[in-house]
């Protein structure tokens, strides 16, 4: 029912790809994910190369199914875990913020499959010129860092799509099966999702911060540090920090300093609510519990299937009506 390129590619069931999160998505969340059908993918944004090797060996044992890495280029052990990644022989790597020219020979030469994070058409094209197999198309409404452009996903995915011949992924505003349904309409191959996952009993995060996602509504999540390094994050005090520092005219690198002593530890990890980075997207709104991942998969399979049968049955209907 769900096949498209990307579950081609990926040899996995479903067309849903968890994505990277640092301090959420270690190898219990990413197998949970592998073996419910989906992608997992380890976040190795906030780990070290040991860490990360152990959460690869790890996710092996938990899964046989096909698992990533997520590499974020702009991270402080991207090189050591660049090369953890190729000597552990990880099959599929999402890399992202940041350029992947680089990168990819690097992979594609130790027969790793790649796709790179993009939220601008001119970077998918980029992507597709380096050699990357598939771009995930990230609009302005996903959790984490963002595009300087403020793309919406409904915007970005068609524009990507039109831009590049590779498999897109839509990612940014999708936790749910209809969601899913709109972004696979929109012609994209399959989608990521972050914020829905991070609110699962797989996910590493703080109790906290999980509770913290449940309360939040779709109005609480707000791009932040738009100048610098663009994130969206729920507010708090650390937030109002940031900001208040940027409005004053603080150099960037005041602002880079103040997110580098260890905040998405401090917030999303430790569960510190009100000192710590708190990411999340708009979705956050549209969810309110904390279920395993196997419960999600559930909803997204069969909420796609209501929405594609919903428009059918309307379309039906209307052809029905025309010929009266
Ligand atoms: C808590 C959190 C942490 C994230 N960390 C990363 C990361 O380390 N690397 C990355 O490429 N994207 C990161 N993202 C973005 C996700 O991988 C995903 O693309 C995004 O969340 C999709 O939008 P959604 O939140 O609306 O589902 C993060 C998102 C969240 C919510």
């Amino acid at each position: 029912m769900l096949n498209t390129r990307i579950t081609e590619l990926l040899g996995i069931q479903y067309p849903i790809v968890q994505g990277g999160m640092v301090w959420n998505s270690g190898a219990k969340l990413a197998a949970a994910v592998s073996e419910t059908g989906g992608l997992g993918l380890i976040g190795a944004g906030s780990m070290d190369p040991a860490t990360l090797r152990y959460h690869i060996q790890q996710a092996r044992r938990l899964t046989r199914r096909p698992f990533g890495v997520n590499l974020p280029l702009l991270y402080r052990h991207a090189d050591e875990n660049l090369k953890v990644i190729i000597e552990e022989r990880v099959p599929i790597v999402f890399t992202s913020a940041g350029n992947p020219k680089r990168t990819t020979p690097l992979l594609k030469d130790a027969g790793t499959t790649v796709f790179h994070v993009t939220a601008t058409p001119q970077l998918a094209q980029k992507c597709e010129q380096a050699g990357v197999d598939g771009v995930v198309a990230e609009g302005f409404e996903a959790g984490g860092h963002n595009g300087r452009d403020e793309l919406t996903t409904l915007v970005l995915v068609p524009a990507v799509i039109s831009a590049v011949s590779i498999p897109v992924l839509a990612a940014g505003g999708i936790a749910t099966g209809a969601q899913m349904a709109a972004a696979l309409a929109l012609g994209a191959d399959g989608v990521q999702v972050g914020t829905r996952f991070a609110a699962t009993q797989e996910a590493s995060g703080h109790e906290s911060f999980k509770q913290a996602l449940v309360q939040a509504k779709v109005v609480d999540s707000f791009l932040t540090i738009k100048k610098g390094v663009p994130v969206r994050l729920l507010d708090n005090r650390f937030r109002r920090m940031v900001m208040e520092a940027e409005a004053s005219g603080a150099p960037r690198t005041d602002i880079m300093e103040m997110l580098g002593s260890g905040r998405e530890r401090l917030g999303m990890f430790e569960g510190d609510l009100d000192n710590g980075e708190l990411e999340a997207g708009q979705v956050v709104g549209l969810i309110d519990d904390i279920p395993p991942v196997r419960d999600v998969m559930h909803a997204f399979v069969a909420g796609f299937r209501q929405a594609v049968a919903r428009l059918n049955g309307q379309l039906e209907s209307a052809e029905k009506s025309g010929k009266k």
